[in-house]
């Protein structure tokens, strides 16, 4: 019978390390109250905190969870018979929220003192009646708090989804438009705020269209909503080999941190400046518990994410594109979950047989990973316009396909891009692929940022980057 291990307790070098962090952190967030409340310094010195409570209680909690059923075993290891805490993304994305909701008072410092001392005087004293008549209180954006409170919304429906699916493992049919729901608040806050539903045409498109902008109206929310549901699943199914769902999304979650940083240091105040801190608000954060979940999840494994971990990092991405307003942006850094989204569908859509996982196959003899195989029996092939189409695939090397002297097809590779990887590559170790797949993001991510700004210009007239304020 398989046997469960427990992670042990910190060790004193990283308790010392933690604390160090966690007090340099408390200072750094104490210090801000001496200025403005300085809302990104304080975003980062959260971020610090939400790194040390993740990483200990990560460490902690193993056991608890273990205790609790949620566990699961390392398919990629010659000794698997043990289990390992799994849904240790839940611990992430609790620390996330109450992070941002203990943020929460910093962004709006200076807004509070406004609303409530007379004008940023600190030093007029108001009586409490005159504050609540609202006189003043109309000068507090309630329109930003809004946009906190439904991406809190949104990311806490997304965990419910992702724990309920940890423990029960829901069905497809169930759970599949549930990210939309949770994007409703999303998508009432970019009507009511932004509004923008119109994309512009490429300059070699408007003659013929007559028009620069093309308003797509209410399906610009339902693409938006469709990406909310395509984003979370599309980093739970880019997954089965040790930290590739949280590397994954910290090379995204840092190269949104990029994209934000262009538009804060252009040297003029930029429209968008508010967006794109908005959206470092909720990224430093998300990177302070990936990297604590990343040093336990890397190879070799000592705990599992989740699907929580993966719904919980999609929608992040999910609300601060959207609240940014760049969710077109975020397509281009997606193009490797989009690849394996669309390599998958064969499987996914049950034209072929889907097994219930197409992780790659560890070869205990070599220690090495190779791709996964679905197996066709003799009397159970394929019809023949699909063996066609497999034969056409493994031509281009999109597929290995194995056949017998007779040209039966024996088995065929699964359709995922860690397969595919390793079709093109060869067998190779875990944290090999691992790292390779993963410098293929951050390479696939900067030319799509690239495209963004700089070859997007072949095409439209000007980037927005180039757009300077009306002040
Ligand atoms: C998705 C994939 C499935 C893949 C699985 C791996 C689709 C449609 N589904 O399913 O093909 O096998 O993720 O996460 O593409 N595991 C490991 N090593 C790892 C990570 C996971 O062995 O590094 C195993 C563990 O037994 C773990 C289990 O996978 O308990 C988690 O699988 P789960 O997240 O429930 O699978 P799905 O998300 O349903
Ligand atoms: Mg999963």
């Amino acid at each position: 019978m398989p046997s469960t291990t427990s992670p042990t307790a910190l060790s004193s070098t990283e308790s010392v390390a933690l604390s160090g962090v966690a007090v340099v952190c408390v200072a750094t967030l104490i210090r801000t109250f001496d200025g403005e409340g300085e809302p990104l310094v304080a975003s980062l010195a959260l971020s610090g905190l939400a790194f040390a409570a993740s990483y200990a209680m990560i460490r902690w909690l193993g056991p608890t969870f273990l205790k609790a059923g949620l566990k699961g075993r390392d398919m990629s290891k010659v000794n698997n018979s043990h289990y390992i805490p799994e849904c240790m993304g839940a611990i992430c994305a609790v620390v996330y929220l109450l992070t941002i909701i203990i943020f929460i008072p910093f962004p709006f410092y200076k807004d509070i003192v406004v609303a409530t001392s007379g004008g940023g005087n600190r030093d007029v004293v108001m009586n409490v009646e005159f504050v609540q008549q609202g006189r003043l209180l109309h000068k507090f954006p309630h329109s930003k708090l809004a946009s906190f409170l439904s991406a809190i919304i949104s990311l806490q429906s997304i965990t419910l989804l992702g724990i309920g699916d940890d423990l029960f493992d829901i069905r497809w049919r169930h759970k599949f438009f549930i990210p939309a729901f949770a994007s409703i608040p999303l998508l009432v806050i970019y009507f009511v705020d932004f509004g923008v539903t119109s994309i512009v045409l490429p300059t070699f498109l408007q003659p013929y269209i007559g028009r620069e902008l093309l308003d797509l109206g209410i399906l610009y929310y339902g693409y938006m909503a469709a990406f909310s549901i395509f984003s979370p699943n599309s980093i739970n199914i880019l997954a089965g080999i040790n930290g590739i769902e949280v590397s994954q999304s910290i090379v995204i979650a840092l190269l949104l941190v990029l994209n934000d940083a262009l538009y804060l240091l252009t040297p003029y105040p930029h429209p968008a400046t508010d967006s794109h801190l908005f959206s470092l608000y909720f990224l430093l954060p998300f990177l302070g518990v990936s990297f604590a979940l990343l040093f336990h999840n890397w190879y070799p494994a000592r705990v599992f994410v989740g699907d929580t971990y993966c719904y919980f990092a999609g929608m992040v991405f999910v609300v601060v594109s959207i609240l940014g307003h760049f969710s077109k942006t975020l397509i281009l850094l997606l193009v490797p979950q989009i690849f394996n989204f669309i390599y998958s569908l064969p499987q996914l859509s049950h034209v072929l047989p889907c097994p219930r996982h197409r992780l790659p196959h560890f070869s205990a003899r070599s220690g090495l990973l190779e791709p996964s195989v679905t197996k066709w029996e003799k009397d159970k092939q394929p019809r023949p316009i699909i063996a066609q189409g497999l034969r056409l695939l493994a031509k281009f090397k999109l597929l290995r396909i194995k056949e017998d002297e007779e040209g039966r097809i024996e088995e065929t590779s699964n359709f995922t891009i860690l397969n595919l990887w390793l079709v093109w590559r060869g067998p190779m170790r875990e944290d090999r692929l691992a790292v390779e797949i993963t410098t293929m993001q951050i390479l696939v991510g900067l030319f799509g940022l690239f495209v963004r700004h700089k070859l997007a210009l072949l095409i439209f007239r000007e980037d927005n980057l180039s757009i300077k304020s009306p002040v």
